[in-house]
């Protein structure tokens, strides 16, 4: 397993993300496609990206019960995507039913990460929306060794969690993380952000890279500086 990076295609159709594939003659980047994009567009948006060639990461963040959620699993593996996710809320016997139903019937699936605490959930609104008194910290990592414990591949986290993750989960235990800017870019809204460099240091094992690529006068040359300081 290579450390690489993912682009969030956070776009809203089909013509503006093929607009903006279209610039990457000849490479193939591993690509996060999102709810936004996957209801505009169903399903079809994923075969087709897959048809050309790019790796995929199925943002969806499943969360029901466990046998809606096997069921749901089962689809989103026939679709051949490479990595997916739900939330570690949903409990320990919701992510088994899940890596059941993401088993293809050759003994394949694709990768299965957990959200634990979403970077939008701080410790004020966990105590008093979802009434959940422990250190936040300890919340993200406790989530984490359940997701561990019920035999997924990994978990979405910030850069800055990635070395306690591994440390509690395994080196081996994946670290996909968001929050990546430029040392000289714009932050924009992400609160606590790392330098691709950084992330690699730290351990991260895929980087997820929206704005800074896709918003960039060279999506291409902006890719490539993620990739050079990520992955080389
Ligand atoms: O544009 P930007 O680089 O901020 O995009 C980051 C991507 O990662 C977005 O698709 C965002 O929804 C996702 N993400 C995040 N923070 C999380 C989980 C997912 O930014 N905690």
């Amino acid at each position: 397993m290579g450390k690489d990076v993912i682009i969030a295609c956070d776009f809203s159709s089909a013509a503006d993300v093929y607009a903006f594939l279209d610039k990457f003659t000849g490479k193939k980047p591993f690509v996060k496609i999102g709810m936004e994009l996957f209801y505009a567009e169903g399903p079809q948006i994923v075969k087709d990206i897959k048809a050309r060639g790019h790796k995929i990461f199925l943002d969806l963040k499943l969360h029901d019960i466990p046998n809606t959620v096997k069921k749901s699993m089962a689809v989103l593996s026939r679709l051949d995507v490479d990595m997916t996710n739900l939330h570690a809320a949903g409990t320990i016997s919701m992510m088994e039913a899940a890596l059941e139903g993401l088993t293809r019937p050759d003994g394949t699936r694709p990768l299965l990460i957990a959200v634990t605490q979403l970077t939008s959930t701080d410790q004020e609104r966990m105590e008093n929306d979802l009434l959940i008194k422990e250190p936040i910290d300890k919340v993200v990592m406790h989530y984490a060794s359940n997701a561990a414990n019920a035999g997924l591949d990994g978990v979405v986290c910030s850069p800055l969690e990635a070395g306690k993750v591994h440390e509690t989960c395994g080196e081996k235990f994946l670290t996909v993380t968001p929050g990546v800017r430029f040392a000289d870019g714009d932050i924009g809204d992400q609160k606590r952000v790392m330098t691709p460099a950084e992330a690699k240091k730290i351990g991260s094992d895929y980087i997820v890279v929206g704005r800074p690529i896709t918003a960039a006068e060279d999506p291409v040359a902006a890719y490539e500086r993620c990739v050079a300081e990520f992955c080389d």
